[in-house]
């Protein structure tokens, strides 16, 4: 794709999972924020380089060796310039998100946090940036603070944030966009306060990097992670984006080949950065099909990426809405500036489990249940389970009205207005 006018249907036509049927209906993908689907760009790449260059990196000296170097790095490159990263050795391959994450808590963390030390997180986290952290509280005997939500339960409670930075944290864990309300966070803003307070900061950006622009340099965050699966990449490989300085102050976690500069029979030197932080054989296929997808998403342009999910998510709000015992959770219409292409809902009555098997029926798929986030569902928004629609770039109008025709079928079904 080169660079044109935003055209749905011609996006559409790169996605060939878009072309197939689920349940014998055509497919209607609005799951996109557990997984995105993948382009033939994405997909080919990967298959090119099991084809025609597939050897280990940073060790042969041969000519296929070198281009699989030479591309996991090139796709390095690629998320640096993406994200607005100083230099590739900020960047670090992980498995996703959550590993992430995980390597935070546990170098960063594991060396930084001690008793009696307060940690921040929000109360609109997935699992996976709430975990990590209860797991170092605990471990640690430190205490783990939320910063709350407002009273409606749509954004962060700048209040509560600013309370929370009295007790002066070590490290604040925040989400850039909630995959459950959509709401996109004014990270940088906290960041500022956060790093005013004297607090470390790393933003969960898994459901952010997807769908809009990203500047991890304008944020001045300390810590970025993200998955390539949700933005067009195939499963199995994430990022931590940290800065350099506390990349270099970091110590690994896994330890072994690749990672290592020397080792004699008594003594080991760690590699230089990024690789120190990536032990063991990488997934190099899983690097070319990510820097192939940010090649896309660069292609159509992370602004009109982001304009096209804003309109979809207002037609689907404004249908929604309209449809009698639907409830949606989180910014509505007017705060749509502030809200990605995530909706969660309820049907009065009706279990979302039920919701997303009869909307499965149509050739439609959405998430029901709890979504890696039971605090904030069960606990702050009081459901037992909740139904989720979450688009992307390959999404149209006209799949938000079948999702609204086959609401009205689960009605009729359960005998509802
Ligand atoms: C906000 C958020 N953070 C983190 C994750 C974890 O992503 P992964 O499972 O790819 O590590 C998800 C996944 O849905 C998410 O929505």
């Amino acid at each position: 794709m080169t660079a044109r006018a935003f055209n749905v249907d011609r996006v559409r036509a790169d996605f060939p999972i878009l072309k197939t049927k689920m349940n014998g209906k055509p497919l209607v993908y609005l799951d996109n924020a557990a997984t995105s689907q993948k382009p033939y760009s994405v997909i080919d790449a990967i298959s090119n380089y099991y084809r025609t260059y597939n050897a280990n990196i940073h060790r042969g000296i041969y000519k296929i060796a070198e281009e699989a170097t030479v591309a996991y790095t090139d796709s390095k490159i690629k998320l640096e310039k993406f994200i607005n990263a100083n230099s590739m050795q900020e960047i670090v391959y992980t498995k996703n998100a959550t590993d992430a994450i995980n390597l935070v808590s546990l170098s960063w963390g594991g060396a930084n946090v001690g008793r009696g030390d307060h940690i921040l997180v929000s109360s609109m986290e997935h699992h996976s940036n709430l975990v990590p952290w209860m797991v170092l509280a605990k471990k640690k005997g430190a205490v783990l603070d939320y910063i709350a939500l407002d009273k409606d339960n749509a954004r962060l409670s700048t209040k509560s944030l600013d309370e929370q930075l009295e007790k002066r944290p070590k490290i604040v864990a925040v989400t850039h966009a909630s995959n459950v309300l959509g709401t996109i966070n004014d990270v940088k803003s906290i960041t500022r306060k956060a790093h005013g307070a004297g607090a470390m900061v790393i933003v969960d950006g898994a459901q952010s990097a997807p769908h809009m622009k990203v500047d991890v340099r304008d944020i001045d965050c300390d810590f970025f992670a993200m998955s390539a699966h949700k933005m067009l990449g195939p499963m199995g490989i994430g990022a931590l984006y940290a800065k350099k300085g506390i990349l270099d102050s970091m110590e690994p976690l896994i330890t072994g080949g690749d990672m290592i500069r020397s080792v004699t029979h008594n003594s080991y030197s760690w590699n230089d950065l990024p690789w120190k932080f990536e032990a063991g054989t990488s997934d190099v296929a899983g690097a070319v099909g990510f820097g192939a997808a940010i090649d896309y998403l660069n292609a159509v342009g992370m602004d009109k990426v982001r304009k096209h999910e804003k309109e979809i998510t207002k037609y689907a709000l404004k249908r929604m809405n309209e449809t009698r015992n639907v409830r949606t959770f989180g910014l509505d219409m007017k705060g749509l500036e502030d809200k990605c292409g995530i909706i969660a809902f309820s049907l009065k009555g009706v279990h979302p489990h039920d919701v997303s098997q009869i909307l499965d029926g149509e050739g439609i798929a959405i998430r029901a249940g709890q979504h890696c986030a039971m605090p904030l569902v069960t606990e702050i928004l009081n459901e037992n389970a909740l139904s989720r629609i979450s688009f992307y770039l390959y999404n149209k109008e006209s799949e938000v009205d079948k999702v609204i025709d086959a609401i009205d079928m689960v009605k009729k079904k359960f005998r509802i207005e």
